[in-house]
């Protein structure tokens, strides 16, 4: 159904000065999938229950395995690295979770029959070929049409490893490689652009594969020797960095407020967006640091700040904010001179095409913005932006963070909004608006 969001009114001070956000999806997706495979009864607290990670969690239950999930704690009954069963005919859906689509395509390996991957309308539009051209060099087979799904998979049981260069700063694709990397027969080499790198950590940290991981030039340098089980683990997930953003920027954009967001993952490959807001002038600030199975995590500390100034990013920095560029747009529009970013061409493989739609809004803002070669944009800020006029957004693929940072202008600029397809938040962050409104937002 499609709810609509009516916003009227900027937040004003916020009604409580400490929130809690949910468990990072990254991590409570590969819990899910890397729990299925382990040999033995894992546990997380902290799980997120949003759609993606329940998308996960309902076809690793097709595919055979025990689940218990309650609230956000879960019990995963793991079949070690050929317990999967698979039934004839069988479909899993990755419903919108891009990461579950990927992801699992490296796991299906050991299927007789072909196993059929498919997704909704956002997921049917995204690229697959990144996952299926690596997954080829290991024997796996695959059925699909253009790359995209619906997709087929199958067979062989045992796989030859493989040597792989991913260009494309992708963890998703890195990830997969990986996974498929534990049921090769002989070390993996992988060569990758930089991107978050929970799946090494976990590898490493918490299921003690035999990995080797070295920086070589800007590449990761990444090796893996397959054929090791691994025992039964448990997971403590922290907080979203990406779903905190939200309420980062809220926080900075609003008018004399202050807040602590609690435990969150900090790892470097995610916190693009707090680098950029700091070189803009915001101050935010990490308390309470810990290191958690090799993530770190702090409590994250802002407050509002409107005297910002313009930045030229290093397209280096990309990767680490790659979900958060919407709102590093908006901020980008109140900051004092010209914004600059670069190569941000992966923005629009999203679940909608981002870049085009962080234009499309910043020019219905009547802000500046231009795109410049290789899918970069310049942002021409107004630090005294105030929005007066009606503003609609309807995304008809259903994008959970434009729906959210689309909330986050309308609290922070003025202006009557209206925003469609209200429930998609649930995608990534379903306490989203319950967490809002007790901060005093007025959403009706
Ligand atoms: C994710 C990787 C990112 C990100 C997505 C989650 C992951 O995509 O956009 O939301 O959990 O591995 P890329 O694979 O394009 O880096």
């Amino acid at each position: 159904m499609n709810k609509i969001v009516v916003i009227n009114n900027k937040i004003n001070f916020f009604k409580k000065k400490l929130i809690n956000v949910d468990g990072d999806k990254s991590l409570s997706i590969r819990f899910i999938l890397l729990s299925s495979l382990s040999r033995g009864k894992c546990v997380a607290s902290n799980l997120l229950r949003s759609g993606d990670v329940n998308s996960a969690i309902n076809n690793m239950k097709k595919l055979g395995i025990r689940i218990k999930a309650k609230d956000d704690f879960c019990e995963v009954n793991g079949k070690g690295l050929f317990g999967l069963k698979f039934k004839k005919n069988l479909v899993l859906n990755s419903e919108n979770s891009g990461t579950t689509a990927r992801l699992m395509s490296a796991m299906l390996s050991n299927s007789n029959d072909w196993v059929k991957i498919t997704g909704d309308r956002s997921l049917k539009k995204r690229d697959m070929g990144r996952v299926i051209k690596p997954l080829k060099l290991f024997g796996i087979k695959f059925k699909d049409n253009n790359y995209k799904l619906p997709i087929w998979i199958k067979g062989p049981k045992l796989l030859k490893p493989i040597k792989y260069i991913e260009k494309l700063g992708s963890a998703q694709c890195k990830s997969a490689v990986m996974i498929a990397a534990l049921r090769a027969n002989g070390k993996t080499k992988l060569k990758c652009m930089p991107s978050r790198n929970h799946t090494e950590l976990m590898f490493k940290n918490v299921l003690k594969i035999p990995i080797k991981l070295k920086k070589k030039n800007n590449y990761d340098i990444i090796d893996i020797d397959g054929m090791n089980e691994f025992n039964k683990f448990n997971y403590k997930i922290p907080g979203d960095i990406s779903s905190a953003s939200f309420f980062i920027v809220l926080t900075l954009l609003s008018k004399k407020n202050n807040l602590i967001i609690k435990n969150i993952n900090i790892n470097p490959s995610r916190i693009g967006i707090i680098k950029i807001l700091n070189m803009m002038g915001a101050k935010i600030k990490f308390f309470k640091k810990k290191n958690y199975k090799g993530e770190p995590t702090a409590d994250i500390f802002i407050k509002s700040n409107r005297n910002l100034k313009a930045v030229n990013i290093n397209p280096k920095l990309n990767s680490s904010a790659i979900d958060e560029f919407l709102l590093i747009f908006l901020v980008a529009s109140v900051c004092k001179g010209i914004s600059i970013f670069k190569d941000l061409s992966e923005l629009n493989k999203k679940e909608s095409k981002r870049l085009d739609w962080g234009i499309k809004i910043l020019k219905m803002m009547n802000i500046r913005i231009k795109k410049i070669k290789n899918n970069g944009v310049k942002i021409w800020g107004n630090p005294n932006l105030e929005l007066k006029k009606t503003y609609i957004i309807k995304n008809f693929l259903k994008d959970h963070r434009i729906f959210m940072a689309s909330t986050i202008a309308a609290l922070t600029f003025g202006g009557r909004w209206k925003i469609h397809d209200a429930n998609c938040f649930k995608t990534s962050f379903p306490k989203y608006l319950k967490i809002l409104n007790s901060l005093g937002a007025k959403i009706k």
